[in-house]
Protein backbone atom coordinates (compact mmCIF):
# COMPACT_ATOMS: atom_id res chain seq x y z
CA UNK A 1 0.00 0.00 0.00
CA UNK A 2 1.81 3.39 -0.95
CA UNK A 3 1.84 5.93 2.06
CA UNK A 4 3.14 9.19 2.42
CA UNK A 5 4.08 8.85 6.06
CA UNK A 6 7.08 9.06 7.54
CA UNK A 7 9.68 6.07 7.19
CA UNK A 8 10.05 5.44 10.53
CA UNK A 9 13.71 4.53 11.86
CA UNK A 10 14.98 2.74 15.33
CA UNK A 11 18.57 2.91 15.57
CA UNK A 12 20.67 0.42 17.95
CA UNK A 13 24.16 1.12 18.77
CA UNK A 14 26.39 0.45 21.62
CA UNK A 15 29.56 3.15 21.28
CA UNK A 16 30.61 5.78 19.00
CA UNK A 17 27.80 6.00 16.84
CA UNK A 18 29.27 7.68 13.96
CA UNK A 19 26.94 5.33 11.48
CA UNK A 20 23.81 7.29 13.81
CA UNK A 21 25.49 10.57 12.88
CA UNK A 22 25.71 10.02 9.27
CA UNK A 23 22.41 8.86 9.51
CA UNK A 24 21.14 11.93 11.40
CA UNK A 25 23.41 13.85 8.78
CA UNK A 26 21.46 12.92 5.93
CA UNK A 27 18.09 13.32 7.13
CA UNK A 28 18.79 16.97 7.90
CA UNK A 29 20.94 17.33 4.67
CA UNK A 30 17.24 15.36 2.96
CA UNK A 31 18.59 13.29 0.96
CA UNK A 32 17.33 10.47 3.52
CA UNK A 33 13.57 10.90 3.74
CA UNK A 34 13.41 9.18 7.17
CA UNK A 35 12.69 10.13 10.84
CA UNK A 36 14.58 8.49 13.83
CA UNK A 37 11.99 7.90 16.50
CA UNK A 38 14.06 6.02 18.95
CA UNK A 39 17.84 5.06 19.58
CA UNK A 40 18.58 2.61 21.78
CA UNK A 41 21.69 1.48 23.39
CA UNK A 42 22.76 -1.79 25.70
CA UNK A 43 26.04 0.57 27.09
CA UNK A 44 24.51 3.26 29.03
CA UNK A 45 28.24 5.01 28.18
CA UNK A 46 27.46 4.92 24.21
CA UNK A 47 28.76 8.06 22.94
CA UNK A 48 26.59 7.73 20.38
CA UNK A 49 23.56 8.40 22.93
CA UNK A 50 24.59 12.09 22.93
CA UNK A 51 24.57 12.47 19.73
CA UNK A 52 20.83 11.30 19.56
CA UNK A 53 19.75 13.60 22.58
CA UNK A 54 21.22 17.11 20.94
CA UNK A 55 19.49 16.15 18.31
CA UNK A 56 16.09 15.90 19.94
CA UNK A 57 15.63 12.24 19.71
CA UNK A 58 14.72 9.96 22.06
CA UNK A 59 17.59 7.83 23.46
CA UNK A 60 16.89 5.12 25.84
CA UNK A 61 19.62 2.45 27.56
CA UNK A 62 18.14 -1.17 27.91
CA UNK A 63 21.21 -2.53 30.05
CA UNK A 64 21.89 -6.34 30.54
CA UNK A 65 20.84 -7.72 33.61
CA UNK A 66 23.27 -10.74 35.03
CA UNK A 67 21.44 -13.40 34.78
CA UNK A 68 19.05 -12.79 32.39
CA UNK A 69 18.71 -14.92 28.99
CA UNK A 70 19.26 -13.38 25.46
CA UNK A 71 15.51 -14.15 25.07
CA UNK A 72 14.85 -12.19 28.04
CA UNK A 73 16.58 -9.19 26.99
CA UNK A 74 15.47 -8.89 23.26
CA UNK A 75 11.99 -9.19 24.38
CA UNK A 76 13.20 -5.90 27.19
CA UNK A 77 14.36 -4.73 23.47
CA UNK A 78 11.27 -5.58 21.37
CA UNK A 79 9.29 -3.84 24.52
CA UNK A 80 10.97 -1.16 24.38
CA UNK A 81 10.88 -0.54 20.22
CA UNK A 82 6.41 -1.44 20.70
CA UNK A 83 5.14 1.95 20.99
CA UNK A 84 7.40 3.60 18.25
CA UNK A 85 6.22 1.28 15.47
CA UNK A 86 9.35 1.27 13.79
CA UNK A 87 9.61 0.66 9.74
CA UNK A 88 13.36 -0.47 10.05
CA UNK A 89 15.39 -1.75 12.61
CA UNK A 90 19.12 -0.36 11.98
CA UNK A 91 21.91 -1.75 13.24
CA UNK A 92 24.72 0.65 13.93
CA UNK A 93 27.43 -0.92 15.75
CA UNK A 94 25.25 -2.63 18.20
CA UNK A 95 27.75 -5.60 19.69
CA UNK A 96 24.79 -8.23 20.25
CA UNK A 97 23.86 -11.02 18.31
CA UNK A 98 20.01 -10.90 18.36
CA UNK A 99 17.86 -14.07 19.24
CA UNK A 100 15.41 -16.00 16.50
CA UNK A 101 12.52 -14.08 18.05
CA UNK A 102 13.24 -10.39 17.88
CA UNK A 103 14.85 -11.22 14.30
CA UNK A 104 11.73 -12.92 13.61
CA UNK A 105 9.49 -9.88 14.64
CA UNK A 106 11.02 -7.66 12.40
CA UNK A 107 11.40 -10.30 9.90
CA UNK A 108 13.01 -8.44 6.78
CA UNK A 109 12.83 -5.32 8.57
CA UNK A 110 16.65 -5.50 10.30
CA UNK A 111 19.67 -4.01 8.88
CA UNK A 112 23.44 -4.32 9.69
CA UNK A 113 26.47 -2.55 8.36
CA UNK A 114 29.53 -4.75 8.96
CA UNK A 115 33.34 -3.67 8.51
CA UNK A 116 33.76 -6.56 5.53
CA UNK A 117 33.22 -7.67 2.28
CA UNK A 118 30.87 -10.35 3.39
CA UNK A 119 30.80 -12.64 2.97
CA UNK A 120 34.13 -12.70 3.80
CA UNK A 121 35.44 -11.89 7.51
CA UNK A 122 32.47 -12.24 8.81
CA UNK A 123 32.72 -11.55 12.55
CA UNK A 124 35.36 -9.23 14.92
CA UNK A 125 38.92 -7.44 13.89
CA UNK A 126 38.00 -7.88 10.45
CA UNK A 127 40.61 -5.04 9.60
CA UNK A 128 43.70 -6.56 10.95
CA UNK A 129 42.36 -9.60 9.41
CA UNK A 130 42.17 -8.61 5.58
CA UNK A 131 46.04 -7.14 6.47
CA UNK A 132 47.04 -10.77 7.62
CA UNK A 133 45.38 -12.79 4.50
CA UNK A 134 47.48 -9.81 2.66
CA UNK A 135 43.94 -9.29 0.63
CA UNK A 136 43.93 -6.10 -2.41
CA UNK A 137 40.74 -5.17 -1.40
CA UNK A 138 38.45 -4.38 2.05
CA UNK A 139 35.34 -2.11 2.57
CA UNK A 140 31.87 -2.73 3.88
CA UNK A 141 28.63 -4.10 3.62
CA UNK A 142 25.17 -3.63 4.49
CA UNK A 143 22.75 -6.29 4.66
CA UNK A 144 19.37 -7.96 6.08
CA UNK A 145 19.84 -9.43 9.47
CA UNK A 146 19.30 -12.99 10.16
CA UNK A 147 19.45 -15.37 12.75
CA UNK A 148 23.17 -16.54 11.40
CA UNK A 149 26.09 -13.72 12.38
CA UNK A 150 26.37 -10.85 9.74
CA UNK A 151 25.19 -13.25 7.09
CA UNK A 152 21.67 -12.48 5.18
CA UNK A 153 20.75 -10.55 1.55
CA UNK A 154 23.08 -7.68 0.93
CA UNK A 155 22.07 -4.66 0.41
CA UNK A 156 25.32 -2.68 -0.94
CA UNK A 157 28.44 -2.56 -0.82
CA UNK A 158 31.67 -0.09 -0.84
CA UNK A 159 35.14 -1.75 -1.78
CA UNK A 160 38.52 -0.53 -1.26
CA UNK A 161 41.95 -0.61 -2.72
CA UNK A 162 44.25 -1.26 0.19
CA UNK A 163 47.29 0.53 0.00
CA UNK A 164 50.86 -0.34 0.92
CA UNK A 165 50.98 1.72 4.08
CA UNK A 166 47.87 0.84 5.45
CA UNK A 167 47.37 -0.86 8.90
CA UNK A 168 44.45 -1.42 11.16
CA UNK A 169 43.89 1.95 12.15
CA UNK A 170 44.31 3.88 8.52
CA UNK A 171 41.85 0.89 7.24
CA UNK A 172 39.33 1.29 10.36
CA UNK A 173 39.01 4.88 9.43
CA UNK A 174 38.75 4.93 5.40
CA UNK A 175 36.18 1.72 5.62
CA UNK A 176 34.45 3.92 8.22
CA UNK A 177 34.52 6.96 5.68
CA UNK A 178 32.82 4.29 3.46
CA UNK A 179 30.01 3.20 5.71
CA UNK A 180 28.86 7.00 6.21
CA UNK A 181 28.09 7.00 2.92
CA UNK A 182 26.54 3.42 2.37
CA UNK A 183 24.38 3.69 5.17
CA UNK A 184 22.16 6.58 4.67
CA UNK A 185 22.26 5.17 1.08
CA UNK A 186 21.00 2.11 1.74
CA UNK A 187 18.22 3.27 4.06
CA UNK A 188 16.79 5.70 0.88
CA UNK A 189 16.48 2.87 -1.04
CA UNK A 190 14.12 1.33 1.54
CA UNK A 191 12.60 3.92 2.44
CA UNK A 192 11.35 4.65 -1.44
CA UNK A 193 10.48 1.00 -2.10
CA UNK A 194 7.95 1.19 0.93
CA UNK A 195 6.90 4.14 -0.90
CA UNK A 196 6.52 2.65 -4.08
CA UNK A 197 4.83 -1.16 -2.50
C1 LIG B 1 31.21 0.05 12.33
O1 LIG B 1 32.50 -0.23 11.89
C2 LIG B 1 30.27 -0.98 11.79
O2 LIG B 1 30.66 -1.52 10.59
C3 LIG B 1 30.32 -2.05 12.87
O3 LIG B 1 30.46 -1.35 14.07
C4 LIG B 1 31.08 -0.10 13.83
C5 LIG B 1 30.21 0.96 14.43
O4 LIG B 1 30.81 2.22 14.40
N1 LIG B 1 29.14 -2.88 12.81
P1 LIG B 1 30.01 3.50 14.90
O5 LIG B 1 29.58 3.23 16.33
O6 LIG B 1 28.86 3.71 13.99
O7 LIG B 1 31.01 4.62 14.84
Amino acid sequence: MATDSPFKLAVLISGEGSNLQAIINAIDAGTLDARIEIVISNKSNAKGLNRATRTGITAVVVPPVRGQSREEYDQRLLDTLAPFAPDLVVLAGFMRILSTGFVHSYAHRIINIHPSLLPAYKGMNTHQRVLDARERFHGATVHFVTEQLDDGEMIIQSRIEIEADDDAASLQQRVHAEEHVIYPRAIQWLSEQRKRA
